[in-house]
């Protein structure tokens, strides 16, 4: 079954490497998504290729008006973007985003027809005091307050994501603690009416794990960032899928 393939760009690269990449990602039968920086959308929408989507990577919470600074879902409509992040785990850390608040923004996309790809995960602490279950339940429930309509969930673990790991012992999830925590998401989601939704992974995915990780039967696809930055490893992962 074909795969889902997010890049995750953060604020990185420019808009003439953005474009260059666009001219070299492989084509292939899986869903590849460009989760790119604002200003970047509208030079690869221009350009854009039918195999390939276009994302950003947050949301105003706020449909329109004084809010200075922020875009909103309707904006992103306009630039050809079908796919948005919502509740990543930088935006939660560094910026404070509430689970109320990624509410909100899954129902602005949503009124637009932009898929939301809703970013939950534990912390260290949470792992360590196991109590992960538990803090993924009520990530879910609140961001899903109120939403009928088909999004898509990526779990990523926040201790096994590169930019919490600098200076640190490097950990990655093994694929038995993927697997688990998928198998978890899965029965949780159906027991909520949303059976059948997508859930993908993320969390320091590269070229040598990917193709374990995606041969999970309960993994819909992969979050990638850091190494989505080298078009080599991206075409490689989106081979291994
Ligand atoms: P990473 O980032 O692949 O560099 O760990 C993933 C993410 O933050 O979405």
């Amino acid at each position: 079954m074909s795969k889902i393939i997010i890049a995750n760009w953060k604020m990185n690269l420019s808009v003439k490497e953005a474009l260059s990449f666009l001219a070299k990602i492989k084509s292939s039968k899986n869903e590849v998504v460009l989760a790119a920086p604002y200003t970047f959308l509208g030079e690869l929408a221009k350009h854009q290729r039918p195999d390939i989507k276009l994302g950003a990577q947050n949301v105003s919470q706020y449909e329109q008006g004084a809010f200075t600074g922020e875009i909103s879902a309707s904006m992103l409509k306009e630039q050809g973007c079908t796919y948005c992040l919502v509740g990543h785990s930088e935006r939660r850390i560094y910026f404070l985003e509430s689970d109320y608040m990624i509410n909100q923004k899954i129902k602005n996309l949503l009124k637009l027809h932009i898929t939301p790809v809703i970013c939950i995960g534990e912390n260290a602490r949470d792992r360590k005091r196991g109590i992960t279950k538990k803090i993924l339940k009520k990530q879910l429930q609140i961001a899903l307050k109120g939403i009928k309509n088909r999004v898509i969930i990526a779990y990523e673990p926040v201790w096994a994501i590169s930019t919490f790991q600098k200076g640190r012992v490097k950990i990655a999830a093994s694929t038995a603690d993927i697997a688990e925590m998928h198998g978890y998401l899965r029965k949780l989601l159906s027991s909520m009416g949303k059976a059948g939704t997508k859930i993908i992974y993320g969390g320091t995915v590269n070229l040598l794990n990917s193709a374990d990780i995606m041969s999970l039967k309960e993994v819909d696809g992969v979050l990638v960032g850091g190494a989505s930055l080298k078009i080599n490893n991206l075409n490689g992962i989106i081979n291994n899928a």
